[in-house]
């Protein structure tokens, strides 16, 4: 066997209490292979596996033996074999074969998670399995639709999660953090903050003007000055989509080229985050050399521009809670501090506990 990646260190401060009851991204689907995963979500260790049909599963992650990640184990006749002396469990998480000596399998489980496969990435449930729904997944069908291309990510980043939101909340960052990939119109074009129901939008529009060279060339439209349109919805409590498009002076937003992205961001501990991304175009679905030109441009831009900037943000707010550091807010932030908000409140009422924040009733 090939050695394990170790695992994350799970004794730091916790980055909770989180949101459960709803859907986080656990991957890309087609990353999960027959070979299980060993991962770690909201502090819990998780096993994803394929059974012999081809199901994907999540179960939690520790053998109760001697405590090894059941994700760095195989599968065998359906069910996940631990690595460590072999205790096979089957998708409810229960112990369904002991090797040993002829033993009757143990009368123990580990938790199972509701996990369903949709637009090409599997979205695990770390809550009340009851409440379960797929119809509450966002609606990210472009993704596994033949009339866009994506190119794609994921990667584990140092950093609390709502770090990460506020990043895709805040775009007037992109002209500091990306100067090759975005001008200065995400600060100096108009932005506009609302809410709706439990989502939080953010719009930015800028007329007339040049795009930023590499942006320019994803859309077809170098060396032209464009309109352009760019909206972000996050959804609680991490998952966001953000719409861009941009089209010659005048042109109307639905005849506009767009550009759509996913950023779901799923803690896997108080200090790291799953961070999956996609950005698609519907132009030039053909252009192998244009995709792999944007793969490097947004891979560069979201995994080694912006994550390492939040990495040493949350170093430096040292486990400290990010209200009580009283944050300096900006004209930017309409959208971070309505999300963050949002979230406190969705946290607590879960809990059942009152919450610091009430409703926001301005928009
Ligand atoms: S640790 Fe899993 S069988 Fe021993
Ligand atoms: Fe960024």
């Amino acid at each position: 066997m090939s050695e394990q990646q170790a695992m994350p260190r799970l004794d730091g401060p916790t980055g909770g209490p989180y949101l459960r009851n709803t859907w986080y991204a656990a991957g890309w689907a087609d990353d999960l292979t027959d070979q299980p995963q060993a991962r770690v979500f909201l502090e819990e260790p998780v096993a994803l596996y394929r059974d012999a049909d081809g199901k994907a599963h999540a179960i939690g992650g520790r053998c109760p033996h001697r405590f090894a990640p059941l994700g760095a184990g195989c599968v065998i006749d359906g069910h996940l074999a631990c690595p460590y002396h072999g205790l096979r469990f089957d998708h409810t998480g229960a112990c369904v074969h002991n090797p040993h000596q002829g033993e009757a399998p143990p009368k123990v489980a580990v938790p199972s998670y509701p996990l369903v496969e949709r637009y090409r990435i599997l979205w695990i449930w770390m809550g009340d399995a009851a409440k379960a729904d797929p119809a509450l997944i966002p609606d990210f069908g472009w993704l596994d639709d033949p009339a866009w291309v994506a190119v794609r990510g994921m990667t584990i980043a140092e950093g609390h999660y709502e770090l990460y939101s506020d990043n895709i909340l805040d775009l007037s960052h992109a002209n500091f953090v990306h100067p090759a990939l975005v001008a200065n119109a995400f600060t100096i074009g108009e932005r506009k903050f609302w809410q709706d129901g439990e989502r939080v939008f953010v719009r930015y529009t800028h007329q007339d003007d040049y795009l930023a060279e590499a942006l320019a060339a994803m859309m077809g439209v170098a060396g032209r000055k464009q309109d352009f349109i760019g909206e972000v919805t996050w959804n609680a409590p991490a998952t966001l989509y953000f719409d861009y498009r941009a089209g010659d002076p005048g042109t109307p937003a639905e005849g506009m080229t767009v550009l759509k992205s996913i950023h779901a961001f799923t803690p896997e501990t108080g200090g790291t985050t799953h961070y999956l991304w996609a950005t698609a175009r519907s132009n030039a679905l053909d252009d192998a050399e244009l995709s792999a030109v944007m793969q490097g441009a947004l891979e560069h831009a979201f995994e080694h521009e912006d994550a390492p900037i939040i990495r040493d943000a949350h170093r430096l707010m040292a486990g400290r809670d990010f209200w009580d550091m009283k944050p300096l807010i900006l004209s930017g932030d309409g959208g971070g501090v309505r999300a963050r908000r949002m979230l406190r409140r969705l946290i607590a009422a879960e809990q059942g506990t009152p919450s610091e924040f009430e409703d926001d009733t301005t928009n």
